[in-house]
């Protein structure tokens, strides 16, 4: 039985999301949060009967302190590569030290099996990770997947979503035929489904859940049904050309990072090779979203339900903030 939980990364925005959804559940775990900086916790999670421990992702000793008494391990790191590979292979060694039988990575993301180094690059750590989980003894890796996250979508992270001027209507932005789909879940969600996966000692290996998955037609067809205006499609080039224009953006301006890496997770989504449905399967054979049915898988619709259009694109900031209230 999950009685202690263990949240590495726990001031962030999804740590805060899971801290809180497992404190919602109908038997809440102890939880035992890792952090660099204690005064970013809210109060609601730095106090008893929960422990905070305090330390950098390099810092053995204090990963070792954090993981004891732990029945599982969660992270929701995010960061440089050297956080995302390092940092977790010495919490997994912590976990193995420590005798705590799972680690839940720090993915929530594309199904990144498929891919080769260098391809979607941010992913390479993760793969590393799932190796050196795969390889290590009495530590069972448990990797969440769940597309991108509906929130980031609607940010403009993007660049699919473009709001105009009057708040009261906009346009989606697109590459491909329109035909590709986009798989995605909610931040909120997301958590939910991580805090099940972590109380679920038979959930190991990877676990994937979908809120919901469109391509650009069918998420202008919901904004149309729960907005009262119609989004205009704007077309800007086939995969191929997109697949041309992130190199020429990476390998012309290596350094400015966010002008070319969402460019890299769009080609490698609509490209079909990091679907978590790939085609020719089917949602009820690929997906875990049915072993958890008190979780609702937050739609397009549902999604949209919540935010007016001019609100939609901020919806991101604050997340962490609103968890636990
Ligand atoms: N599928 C998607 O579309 C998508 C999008 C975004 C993120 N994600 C995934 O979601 C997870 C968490 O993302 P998030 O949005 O919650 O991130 P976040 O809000 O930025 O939180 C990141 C966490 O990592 C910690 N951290 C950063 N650098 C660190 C370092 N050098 N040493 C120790 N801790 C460090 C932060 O600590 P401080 O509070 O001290 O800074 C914070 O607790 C990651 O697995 C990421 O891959 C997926």
């Amino acid at each position: 039985m999950v009685t202690t939980v263990g949240i590495a990364g726990a001031s962030g925005k999804l740590g805060r999301l899971v801290a809180a959804a497992l404190l919602r559940l109908p038997s809440p775990p102890t939880l035992r949060l890792y952090v660099r900086d204690a005064s970013k916790l809210p109060s609601w999670l730095s106090s008893s009967p929960h422990t905070v421990i305090t330390g950098g992702a390099d810092d053995r000793a204090a990963t070792v302190e954090f993981a004891r008494g732990c029945n599982v391990v969660i992270c929701t790191y995010l960061g440089p590569d050297a956080l995302m590979e390092e940092g977790q292979k010495v919490l997994i060694d912590a976990c193995a030290e420590a005798g705590v039988p799972r680690y839940v990575a720090s993915d929530y993301t594309v199904d990144y099996r498929p891919l080769k180094d260098g391809e979607l690059f941010p992913k390479d750590p993760m793969r590393h990770v799932m190796a050196y989980c795969n390889d290590k003894a009495g530590v069972e890796g448990v990797h969440v997947m769940i597309g991108a996250f509906m929130d980031t979508w609607w940010s403009g992270f993007f660049g699919a979503w473009v709001p105009d001027e009057s708040g009261k209507g906009g346009k989606l932005r697109y590459w491909g035929s329109g035909d590709e789909a986009w798989e995605v879940s909610s931040y909120e969600n997301t958590a939910e489904w991580i805090a099940r996966v972590a109380v679920d000692g038979e959930a190991k290996g990877v676990e994937k859940f979908l809120g919901d998955r469109k391509n650009i037609h069918q998420i202008a067809a919901a904004m149309s049904s729960v907005y009262s205006f119609t989004p205009s499609l704007e077309p800007l080039g086939s995969l191929a050309d997109l697949h041309a224009t992130m190199h020429q953006k990476r390998d012309s301006e290596p350094e400015n990072y966010y002008a070319y890496l969402p460019m890299w997770y769009q080609y490698y989504m609509l490209n079909g090779s990091t679907l978590l449905v790939p085609p020719g399967s089917s949602a009820e054979k690929e997906l875990s979203n049915n072993r958890y049915p008190d979780v609702k898988a937050v739609t397009f619709e549902d999604y949209l339900r919540m935010y007016s259009p001019k609100e939609l694109s901020g919806a991101m900031m604050g997340i962490g903030e609103k968890a636990g209230k």
